[in-house]
């Protein structure tokens, strides 16, 4: 039974953690947090957001990440659709930037760094000849500030940090957020923004990789997958965006109809230190600032649905090329294309595109406010299975 928040949500303080939830019932709405350990001398906590359909929602503050996004499939069974550990000392460890928030700039940057308003800033080389998802100590690796919040659409926690000048080579004083809702109608909504005291290339990127089928259930290439996208951003050997905007027609990233991940999947075949597989950016339609659908992605085994909105330019389509069998969650193996990420953003490379017909500005001034919003709603298809099929 479902019920309003505005009625029943009490908050109540146990053993030591934070809890607020809903009266009595098992699946209740609510938001508990709890000491997950520690790294290089810090707290590291974990939160979990429950809803009133059995949704759950792990979250840390150590990168401001999701570890654990619960579903319930068609045929009634709890499933856990995303890549993570049971110890936070894994993720520095091995983790491929799991859940996390990715910044100051997700993505890469070509070369060692980028001009603006006339001054030069360099920036680390730590992807190839490139720079990727922020450098060498990006956003994941820090412990965020954490507020547990209940709003009139779910529980949620909103994490903060200061990012200061100079760090990882940026310009500016950036202060960002990065909040995590779990609403009644089973969607994860994650809003992330930014100001700054000076201009600075902005681009921040959540990072979760999904397994509808579940985590450690084998590869995502029998997954469906739709995205509204009627060009992408072809790269060069190294990933970097050759700076055209190409149709996607007759191309194997042509998703606009929707296809298994797995049908055009020998189109990128590994090569060297390229492992193959999809990792491209496709620019989305729709107007941008406007939220809007663009994907829907489903696996047929348990008939879990999710479908993203964003209000982003671009989706980073990448399908966990570089996972190496790692040991995950509970003993799973997380194989080569075991887990898919869909990583809403600028188009990659952008700070060197700016002004060029349809790229996106990246830039934030001082006098603006960085904003992106994802919503990932999950839902179910298909008719309930007996549990001898
Ligand atoms: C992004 C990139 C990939 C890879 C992963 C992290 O999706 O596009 O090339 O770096 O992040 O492993």
């Amino acid at each position: 039974m479902r019920h309003p928040l505005s009625l029943v949500l009490l908050c109540l303080a146990v053993g030591g953690s934070v809890g607020c939830q809903s009266g009595g019932s098992m699946n209740s709405t609510s938001v508990e947090v709890e000491t997950w350990g520690e790294l290089d001398g810090d707290r590291v906590q974990r939160f979990t957001l429950r809803n009133g359909n059995g949704m759950e929602v792990d979250l840390s503050d150590y990168g401001a990440m999701v570890t654990r996004v619960q579903v319930v499939d068609r045929n009634g069974r709890a499933v856990d659709v995303v890549l993570g550990f049971d110890s936070i000392a894994e993720y520095p460890e091995k983790s491929q930037y799991f859940g996390c928030t990715v910044g100051r700039v997700g993505n890469r940057i070509a070369g060692d760094g980028f001009d603006l308003d006339g001054q030069s800033y360099q920036l680390a080389i730590n992807n190839g000849p490139n720079h990727l998802h922020g450098g060498e100590r990006g956003f994941d690796k820090y412990v965020w500030k954490s507020t547990e919040i209940l709003t009139s659409r779910g529980p949620g926690v909103r994490f903060t940090r200061t990012s200061p000048a100079g760090e990882e080579g940026y310009p500016g004083t950036l202060e960002a957020q990065a909040t995590y809702i779990l609403t009644e109608e089973d969607e994860l909504v994650i809003q992330m923004s930014a100001t700054t005291d000076a201009a600075t290339p902005c681009n921040i990127v959540h990072h979760t990789y999904w397994n509808l089928g579940g985590h450690g259930s084998g590869t995502v290439l029998d997954e469906m997958l739709e995205i509204d996208a009627d060009r992408y951003t072809p790269v060069d050997a190294t990933f970097i965006p050759t700076g055209e905007l190409a149709s996607v027609d007759g191309t194997p990233l042509d998703f606009r109809n929707g296809k298994t991940i797995g049908s055009d999947f020998g189109a990128f075949p590994g090569n060297g230190d390229d492992p193959g597989g999809f990792d491209h950016n496709l620019c989305l339609n729709g107007e941008v600032g406007v939220l809007r659908e663009v994907a829907t992605l489903s696996d047929s085994k348990t008939g879990i649905v999710m479908t993203i909105s964003t209000d982003q330019p671009g989706i980073q389509f990448y399908t966990g090329n570089f996972l190496n069998g790692m040991t995950g969650k509970g003993g799973a193996e997380y194989q080569k294309n075991g887990a898919l990420c869909l990583e809403t953003q600028a188009f990659p490379d952008s700070i060197h595109h700016q002004g060029e017909p349809g790229w996106p500005d990246v830039v934030l001034k001082p006098e603006n406010t960085y904003g992106h919003v994802m919503v990932h709603r999950f839902s179910t298809e298909g008719i309930a299975t007996s549990e001898s099929e």
